[in-house]
């Protein structure tokens, strides 16, 4: 069991790449809280894992707040914190309303301080623990029509790096993640219909996108004591697209 006595809170766990880090982690023996707004869908993956449920908008400082206090009622202090919650939103630069810029930044950018702001206290009492912050590829390099989403993701890159900076005194670890193409609900969500990104995978090096496991299986690795001398450092799970450049 390699989450054995973990206590875990993973943000946008009813569905895509948070459900699967749920289900790795109840799996390695991790008590897992998921949260999210889709409050169905995430009660009913609690209740099949073992695992308990808290609605969370990651945009909310309050919510954030009783999201960390019913996990620390129910579990006990929080070790593990996956700020994976995130939403898209496609329009040239030209036409993105400061309305659709807000958005995104709400909740993928104030959406992982917040988390992190909120555990602090609590992994410190604990003795310690590991967040791992969910960016993209687009925190490593800019993506035409996603200036809101690429923005928020440079920001969760760089203030990944400012807690490491700053908590590892107290034995809190802080890890991005960089997925590329994964096949999750997420671009299907943002273009308003079901989408089909499969074709993607034909252009990088493993020649296939990821799926949500792929994703879910470096985060295990982040939350676990395996990688207990990784902090602030940037973990890529892409299939190789950022190996190459637009040139090659
Ligand atoms: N799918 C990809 O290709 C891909 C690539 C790179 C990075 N990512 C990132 O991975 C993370 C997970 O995305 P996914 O692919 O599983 O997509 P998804 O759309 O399947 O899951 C995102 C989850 O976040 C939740 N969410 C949305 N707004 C929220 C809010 N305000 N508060 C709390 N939860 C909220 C949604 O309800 C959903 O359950 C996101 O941060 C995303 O940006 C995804």
């Amino acid at each position: 069991m390699r989450l054995d006595g973990k206590i875990a809170l993973i943000t946008g766990a009813a569905r895509g790449q948070g459900a699967a880090a749920a289900r790795r982690f109840a799996e390695e023996g991790a008590r897992v809280m998921l949260t999210d707004v889709l409050d169905d869908q995430g009660k009913e993956l609690a209740a099949e894992l073992g695992a308990e449920y808290c609605h969370l908008d990651v945009s909310n400082e309050d919510e954030w707040a009783e999201a960390v206090a019913f996990t620390i009622s129910t579990f006990g202090d929080i070790s593990v914190l996956v700020n994976n919650a995130g939403v898209l939103h496609f329009s040239a630069l030209t036409d993105t309303t400061l309305a659709d810029y807000q958005r995104v930044i709400g909740i993928n950018q104030v959406g992982t301080f917040l988390g992190m702001r909120a555990v602090v206290e609590s992994m410190t009492r604990a003795g310690g623990g590991s967040i791992v912050n969910v960016s993209s590829v687009e925190g490593l390099g800019g993506m035409p029509y996603l200036v809101a989403y690429t923005a928020s993701k440079f920001a969760i890159r760089g203030m990944t790096k400012v807690a490491a900076m700053e908590l590892g005194q107290h034995g809190i670890r802080v890890n991005s993640v960089h997925p590329g193409a994964i096949n999750t609900p997420m671009v299907g969500e943002a273009l308003g219909r079901p989408v089909d990104i499969s074709p993607i995978g034909k252009k990088v090096a493993l020649r296939r996108v990821g799926q949500p496991e792929d994703v879910a299986n470096v985060v295990l690795f982040l939350a676990s004591s395996e990688s207990a001398y990784c902090t602030g450092a940037e973990f890529v799970v892409d299939g190789g697209a950022t190996a190459t450049h637009a040139l090659s």
